[in-house]
């Protein structure tokens, strides 16, 4: 069972999608209500469409980071916080909402970046926008450029510390938990596989099957606030 094999890990890795913050009240990409069912993502979260039309992509991103701010972890994220009394716990997760953090994790890699996190499109700039709302698109304070989300768009790389840091982790531990992941985006699905290469077993946690359920040792058919609490508590 999923359970004994959780209690008997030392070393947990949670590789969480945005299945995991549906239950927080935040959108998914792929599922029923998902994003890209009603936008084409290359129309807004791409170099080419920020080129484009930059305030279309800032009134996006503004929409995101306001239900963000609503947004409170769930039983699910509390879940994993509390397991690294435990347990060495980390986190690597393709969620930009900062719920991880909000629930009290601490060794979270964020692959695609974070909403309240900001760049610049000229100058080394780099900040958070929090909960401030200029009129967008917002300019760089240090050179009055257009300034980015600092988030990862389709056709860009992933930054390199997040993937060697995900990778040493994958190498790392006993088990993996993917939760609330349809696994279609590389490289960042290939983390599954390269911690099964490397003897973890791997619990997954959905709603629905996915394409790589077949490879799981344990495929739970459930939500992340539902299912974690009672998986995780090994008091
Ligand atoms: N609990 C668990 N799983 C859920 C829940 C829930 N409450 N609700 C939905 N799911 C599952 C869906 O069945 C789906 O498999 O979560 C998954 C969400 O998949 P996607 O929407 O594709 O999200 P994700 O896998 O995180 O996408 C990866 O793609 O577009 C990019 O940048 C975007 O970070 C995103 C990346
Ligand atoms: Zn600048």
């Amino acid at each position: 069972m999923a359970k004994q094999a959780i209690s008997k890990s030392n070393k947990i890795v949670f590789f969480t999608g945005a299945g995991m913050s549906q239950e927080s009240g935040l959108s998914t990409f792929r599922g029923r209500d998902g994003y890209w069912r009603k936008y084409d993502p290359m129309k807004l979260a791409s170099p080419e469409a920020f080129r484009q039309d930059p305030k279309l992509v800032w009134d996006w991103y503004y929409d995101r980071r306001r239900a963000a701010l609503q947004a409170k972890p769930n039983a699910g994220h509390v879940a994993i916080a509390l397991l690294q009394n435990l347990k060495q716990v980390s986190v690597i997760t393709q969620n930009v909402d900062d719920l991880h953090r909000a629930a009290g994790s601490r060794n979270i890699v964020e692959l695609y970046g974070n909403l309240f996190k900001v760049r610049c499109t000229s100058c080394k700039y780099r900040g958070r926008i929090d909960d401030k709302f200029p009129p967008p698109p917002p300019k760089c304070e240090k050179c009055d450029s257009l300034l980015r989300p600092d988030i990862v768009w389709f056709g860009e790389e992933l930054p390199k510390d997040s993937l060697e840091e995900s990778a040493r982790l994958c190498t790392d531990c006993d088990l993996m938990v993917i939760v609330g992941s349809s696994l279609q985006v590389a490289p960042a699905n290939s983390l599954p596989v390269m911690a099964k290469r490397n003897g973890a077993t791997l619990v997954e946690i959905n709603v629905e099957a996915t394409h790589m359920s077949e490879m799981m040792d344990y495929s739970i058919i459930g939500t992340a606030a539902g299912t974690l609490p009672a998986l995780l508590d090994c008091s």
